[in-house]
């Protein structure tokens, strides 16, 4: 064991040094194959592209994740360009949807019923898993994967809809199967077992996975997979809702909830927008959203940046002086254009060097060393998170028989399930704000919750701490801890226009996966509207 570690940091160590360092070799660790010429050529990109490896804690990244990767770099590459042809002006929603978007969807709920999943514990809950046609005339399609809330409550506690970033990364694969969901995948890839966090104790939680061509979502006309974007995402998820609650009619008045982490930073607020803009239109509450919930999320790129830079200091993660090369020599700002000075791109490859055996998205973790499934299933832990997970999702839901219960993958796609889509080749518009959107929602009375994981150094709580101050609101309840089990469960703080912000104590970019307790705390306060306990005796 020793030795192959040996051998793999040597391996490690000698590409390091090949390919001359650069924020790319932690990408191609962690994310899988970032491409070494492409960071040559648009050196600027290690600016930004940090967020966009979403998840994974892998050392050697298997070689299903490297085509993704290049397709997030060549968004990120592109969007850093000065004339990228990407828009990062104000997300413009597309207000038009045709009529004829909305379907029947008589007794389709009952088809889309999960009997039971392989390798399955035993549950007293429904779980539902189909597709939802988006568009017809180009046959797109989103898979979704729903489960109704534990313990008979399923009546009186609201519905949730979660996303996962990426952009285009797989809530299936993230939120269901490693965080909020029921079930987590045990080390054989083949059986499952309970996680006694699930969101679902605090309601009926629905996943999706979106846009099309992420993971079993897809669309039957493949150039659209070159037109995705922000704006398009939102508009596909919102036809997608409507749709759905046809489908589940019982929800159709229901309080609704959108949550989400990382590049939800975006879709969260331009589906919340594009709710509200369409119940305003139709005079009518056509969707009966109440309240977002983000973590550790993308929301504005240059407070974005320089908080990540900041963390990485604090948490002595880089020298001192590096801190300040990178303060002096780069900009932070997505609006300048393709310019790196040499001092800005030593600083940057300092950088890579010192966080290169980290999981930048959890400072503290584990790293994968072993990612072999194995014959009996290691014990599992819902609290100390295995950081091979990845690989044993990606084993389950490729099995013909686990598509079959979850009717996924009904029109044998040409591609495998993956975590991050690798078949996503172009992201046409991607705001450098979303400030203006949070404005928005909070002007309209939807509650705005903003947490994070304190142990990201990605989207770090720097970044988050840096974008709130930007918003200049003024403080309703000042910052203090709060408490689950008499321990710190993190920290939080009030502002007027009810946007509260919260941190996860010890929590690193995937929070329910590393704390899945304070967690669900975090979700319950937040589903019922209460702020966070203030003392150590809870409730
Ligand atoms: C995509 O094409 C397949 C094969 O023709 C068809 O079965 C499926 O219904 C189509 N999907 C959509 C969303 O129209
Ligand atoms: C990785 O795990 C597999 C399955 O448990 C085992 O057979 C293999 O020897 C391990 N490899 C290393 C390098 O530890
Ligand atoms: C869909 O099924 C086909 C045929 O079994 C398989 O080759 C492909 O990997 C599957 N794709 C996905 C996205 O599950």
């Amino acid at each position: 064991m020793e030795e192959e570690e040996d051998i793999e940091e040597n391996g490690l160590k000698k590409k390091l040094v090949k390919e001359g360092g650069g924020l790319d070799e932690t990408g191609t660790k962690k994310g899988g194959g970032l491409g070494k010429n492409t960071m040559d050529r648009y050196p600027f990109l290690h600016l930004t592209f940090f967020f966009f490896f979403i998840v994974s804690s892998m050392v050697a990244a298997p070689v299903h994740c490297q085509k993704q990767t290049q397709a997030l770099t060549h968004l990120y590459r592109n969007k850093m360009k000065a004339n990228s042809g990407i828009d990062k002006s104000r997300f413009k929603p597309i207000h038009h949807i045709k009529k004829t978007s909305v379907h029947p969807q008589h007794e389709m709920m009952e088809k889309d019923r999960i009997r039971m999943l392989p390798g399955q514990p035993r549950v007293s809950f429904e779980q539902y898993g189909g597709y939802m046609t988006v568009d017809k005339s180009a046959g797109r399609a989103l898979y979704y994967y729903f489960v109704e809330a534990q313990h008979y409550s399923k009546e009186s506690l609201p519905l949730l809809l979660w996303l996962n970033g990426g952009p285009g990364c797989s809530s299936l694969a993230y939120g269901a199967m490693e965080e909020l969901g029921p079930f987590r995948v045990h080390s054989n890839g083949k059986t499952l077992y309970r996680n006694r966090y699930s969101w679902n104790y605090a309601a009926n939680v629905l996943f999706v996975e979106s846009p099309a061509g992420v993971g079993f979502s897809y669309s039957n006309t493949t150039s659209d997979y070159d037109k995705s974007g922000d704006s398009k995402t939102a508009v596909d998820n919102y036809v997608f809702l409507l749709n759905w609650l046809e489908r589940f009619p019982e929800y159709k008045n229901r309080e609704f909830y959108i949550a989400g982490e990382s590049y939800e930073g975006h879709y969260v607020p331009q589906l919340a927008h594009t709710i509200l803009q369409h119940n305003i239109k139709a005079k009518q509450t056509l969707i009966n959203l109440k309240g977002i919930l983000i973590g550790n999320a993308v929301i504005n790129d240059e407070t974005d940046n320089k908080g990540m830079y900041d963390y990485m200091e604090s948490h002595a993660l880089i020298s001192d002086e590096t801190a300040h090369g990178i303060n002096k020599y780069c900009s932070f700002s997505s609006e300048e254009s393709l310019e790196i000075g040499t001092k800005c791109q030593s600083a940057m490859d300092e950088i890579s060097r010192d966080t290169y055996y980290l999981d930048i998205y959890n400072i503290y973790a584990p790293l994968c060393h072993n990612s072999s499934l194995t014959v009996i299933p290691k014990k599992p832990s819902v609290v100390s998170f295995d950081p091979c997970s990845d690989d044993y999702v990606h084993a389950y839901l490729n099995s013909v028989d686990v598509q079959e219960a979850m009717h996924a993958n009904v029109t044998k796609l040409d591609h495998d399930w993956e975590p991050c889509s690798d078949i996503i080749s172009r992201w046409g518009d991607s705001p450098s704000t979303i400030i203006p959107l949070l404005q928005e929602l909070m002007a309209n009375g939807i509650r705005v919750w903003v947490f994070s994981g304190d142990t990201d150094g990605r989207v770090p709580v720097t970044s988050t701490k840096y974008t709130i101050k930007k918003m200049n609101l003024p403080v309703k309840t000042k910052w203090h801890p709060w408490y689950l089990d008499g321990e710190v469960g993190g920290f939080t703080e009030v502002y007027d226009g009810d946007l509260t912000f919260a941190t996860v104590r010890g929590a690193g970019h995937q929070v329910p996966s590393f704390q899945p307790k304070r967690a669900l705390s975090l979700i319950w306060h937040f589903l019922a509207g209460k702020p966070l306990p203030e003392t150590s005796r809870y409730e």
